[in-house]
């Protein structure tokens, strides 16, 4: 049996046609999880756009946690069999579909920056964010960085362009809970994770969805963005910000949850950093790193979503093959990023 690619060649995409129903999605992915570990009937073959094909067995699938918030949302994908860190395909709507299939769309009106909401919106930003993000287009530049999985309810925007999604951010709202099971809140907006694809960048993407968020907060006397801030993303500051003068005072670098002392202007950190001064006990009160590693880095519940890999454990995808009855485990409940395969 052979299961090509589905939908895409008629046009049609999961983030278009599935319905906001985790729990039925969950149910039918068990479903055919079952089935295949049962082995009835020939193996199915799965065929990517490349033309390579992959066997459709439980040694080649695994379940990845969608939500850091809800370890109950599980995606059933298909991995590569050169390389188990791979994400080729992803099962939805009873189909297995490429990963560049489930970013597309073909409504025409997804088109810009457009605020998540449904429950494949929130797929799309996952695969964006953990598969596409932390694992296919990592590099070097990025400085080692990459996020934690998204809450089920992250404030996000992805970035639709030509019938594909190719970038998101995210916010975190001033008064929502920085997380960590305190009753800490944010006291400012803060622009937490943003990611643009490889193919896409250096067009001012960055730039826009930057000032995107600026423009959605036009009453806040003070926006946050999450530190630690990449390289990439300082230029992109800087770049905004020599083009916007009127937004150099309201930019802040923050740790949660952003009282004064956990601020750094970044106009000012900009041009430090341009001029090579050692900035940060100048401007900085107190240790920048101790700030960076703050305790909701790791918080499986609404705190700030990014980091560096090295702070951030358990980031491997969750491999069947030791998770028989898929059940949720010990490390589900832990681990942010624990949705991993090894
Ligand atoms: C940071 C990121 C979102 C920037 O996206 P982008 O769409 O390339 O940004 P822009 O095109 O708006 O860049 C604006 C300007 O910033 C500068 N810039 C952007 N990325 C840069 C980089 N890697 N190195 C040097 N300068 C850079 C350039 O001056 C650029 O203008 P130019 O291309 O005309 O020279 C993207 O590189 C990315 O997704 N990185 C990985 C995730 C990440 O680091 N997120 C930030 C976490 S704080």
């Amino acid at each position: 049996m052979e299961a090509e690619a589905a939908g895409g060649a008629a046009g049609i995409y999961p983030v278009d046609i599935l319905e906001d129903d985790p729990t039925g999605h969950q149910e039918a992915s068990l479903a055919y999880y079952t089935s295949l570990g049962e082995g009835a009937g020939t193996p199915g073959i799965f065929t990517l756009p490349t033309g390579e094909q992959v066997n459709l067995e439980t040694s080649s699938v695994c379940f990845c946690t969608v939500h850091r918030d809800k370890p109950q949302h599980k995606l059933l994908v298909l991995v590569s069999p050169q390389d188990t860190k791979t994400v080729v395909a992803v099962y939805l709507k009873e189909s297995w579909w490429s990963t560049e299939d489930v970013l597309r769309t073909s409504d025409p009106t997804r088109e810009g920056l457009v605020k998540v909401q449904s429950f494949g919106e929130r797929i799309v930003l996952f695969i964006l964010n953990v598969i596409i993000f932390g694992r296919l287009e990592r590099s070097l530049d990025d400085d080692g960085m990459f996020f934690l999985p998204h809450s089920v309810k992250e404030q996000a925007k992805i970035l639709w362009r030509n019938g594909a999604a190719v970038g998101f951010y995210s916010t975190k709202m001033k008064g929502s809970l920085c997380g960590n099971g305190t009753s800490v809140c944010y006291l400012l907006p803060v622009f937490d994770t943003v990611f643009v694809r490889k193919q896409h960048r250096h067009q001012g993407l960055g730039t826009a969805m930057l000032q995107d968020f600026c423009e959605t907060f036009p009453e806040d006397e003070a926006l946050g963005i999450s530190s630690p801030i990449s390289p990439a993303m300082y230029q992109v500051c800087r770049h905004f910000l020599l083009a916007c003068p009127e937004e150099r005072g309201r930019l802040w670098e923050v740790a949660p949850p952003g009282a004064w002392g956990q601020r750094v202007n970044i106009w000012l950190k900009v041009q430090l950093q341009q001029a090579r001064l050692p900035e940060w006990r100048a401007v900085y009160p107190g240790n920048p790193e101790e700030d960076v590693s703050s305790p909701g880095q790791t918080s499986q519940d609404d705190g700030p979503t990014h980091g560096h890999k090295e702070q951030i454990c358990g980031e491997e995808l969750e491999n069947t093959r030791n998770d028989q009855d898929c059940g949720v485990k010990e490390e589900d409940a832990r681990l942010p990023g624990d949705t991993l395969l090894d």
